[in-house]
Order: C-alpha cells, then structure tokens, then sequence
C-alpha cells in the first residue's frame, strides 16, 4: 500500500488526448506535408528530446501520403539537435541552449522543424534564426501541440497537431522529469 505522502507526491494523469485522436491528426499532417512538399526533398529537423516520437510517427504518415498521391521520387531525411529551455520544472527559465547540433548541413535544404509543443515560443524562436544563419532553401515549423495563453513570442505555425489550452501534458514524448514520455497518449500532469 503506497503511504499518504507517496500518494501525495505521485501525480496523477488526466487523459487528454486519444492515441486515435493523435494518429488521426498525424495522418492529416503528413498528406498535407506530403503534397505541400510535392517534388521536392524534405529535411525533418527533429528537437529532442520532446518530438522523437511525434517525428517517428509523422514521418512515416508522409511516406505513405507521399505513394498515395504518387510522389515517390521526393525523400525525407531526418536530422536531429537537442535544446535545453526547461530543466526539470514546469515553466520555462527562457534561457535556450542547443545541447547537440545536427551532423548535417541544412544549406540549400527545405528544413522542416518537428516540435513536440509551442509554449512560451522562446524555443521556437531562437531555433528558428538560428536555422535561417544556416542558409537553408526553406525553414517550417510543425509542432504537434501549442498553447497560445503563454506566448512571450509569436511564431509562425506552419503544420499543428492540436492547441491546448494553458495546461502543463505529459506523454507521446512530452516528459515531467523525464518522466512520462512513453506514454503512448497525452495527458494533463494534475498536481494532486
Ligand atoms: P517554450 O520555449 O516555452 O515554447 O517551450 C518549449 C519547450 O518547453 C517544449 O519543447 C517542451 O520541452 C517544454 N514544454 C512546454 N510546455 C510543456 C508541457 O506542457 N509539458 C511538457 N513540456 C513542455
């Protein structure tokens, strides 16, 4: 039997959204990423750790979007970088720090940015100059979530999952403590 305080410090989860919901949307995304790339090779920048499993999913709805509209001769390959904006709390520090860069050069690619959630937008923002100094042909932006009540920043959206309402999730790749993320759902994290 877990004791009261343990009971207290374990928090529980409010189901959000569906695995159906969340494979639904991919889908829809990757048709729309599919044609909107149509004829063209796409780099998917994964920001870690928070989109890997959003990025695993998406990028293989864009192949199957890709030979339903019969586009097979446009590729996608994935790059990653990992940044560091929140440490183990709940809100963001504002500070971003990019603590693994991508082992590729993006000049002259079409990069697309695959993030797990646009919260402050201060992430988004930074990471956004910083891939344009790389000159490449093109940078978008696709986040699975976005919480507009706490935007510091406007960023443009160019593919999103879902808008949330101002609620701190777990799951499908979102961690607390880096707890969480295997989640194959998304939850709201409730404090007691
Ligand atoms: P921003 O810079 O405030 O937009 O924050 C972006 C990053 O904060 C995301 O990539 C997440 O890692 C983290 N983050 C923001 N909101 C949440 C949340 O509700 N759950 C988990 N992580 C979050």
């Amino acid at each position: 039997m877990p004791s009261a305080a343990a009971a207290l410090i374990e928090p529980s989860l409010k189901p959000l959204l569906t695995c159906e919901q969340i494979a639904t949307r991919n889908a829809a995304l990757g048709h729309q990423i599919a044609s909107d790339y149509a004829h063209r090779d796409l780099t998917v920048v994964g920001v870690l750790k928070g989109s890997f499993v959003f990025l695993s999913d998406l990028t293989r709805q864009i192949y199957l979007a890709q030979r339903a509209l019969g586009l097979s001769g446009s590729t996608v390959s994935c790059e990653f970088l990992a940044v560091q904006s929140y440490g183990d709390a709940t809100t963001t520090s504002g500070v971003v720090q990019i603590t693994a860069d991508l082992t590729n050069p993006i000049e002259g690619k079409h990069v697309l940015l695959i993030e797990d959630i646009v919260d402050t937008g201060l992430t988004m923002s930074y990471l956004l100059e910083n891939m344009a100094t790389r000159r490449p042909a093109s940078v978008k932006l696709c986040s699975l979530l976005h919480k507009p009540a706490r935007t510091q920043k406007q960023v443009p959206i160019d593919y999103l999952g879902f808008t949330i309402d101002d609620l701190f999730v777990v799951g499908y790749g979102l961690d607390y403590k880096q707890r969480y993320r295997n989640l194959p759902w998304i939850a709201e994290l409730q404090s007691e």
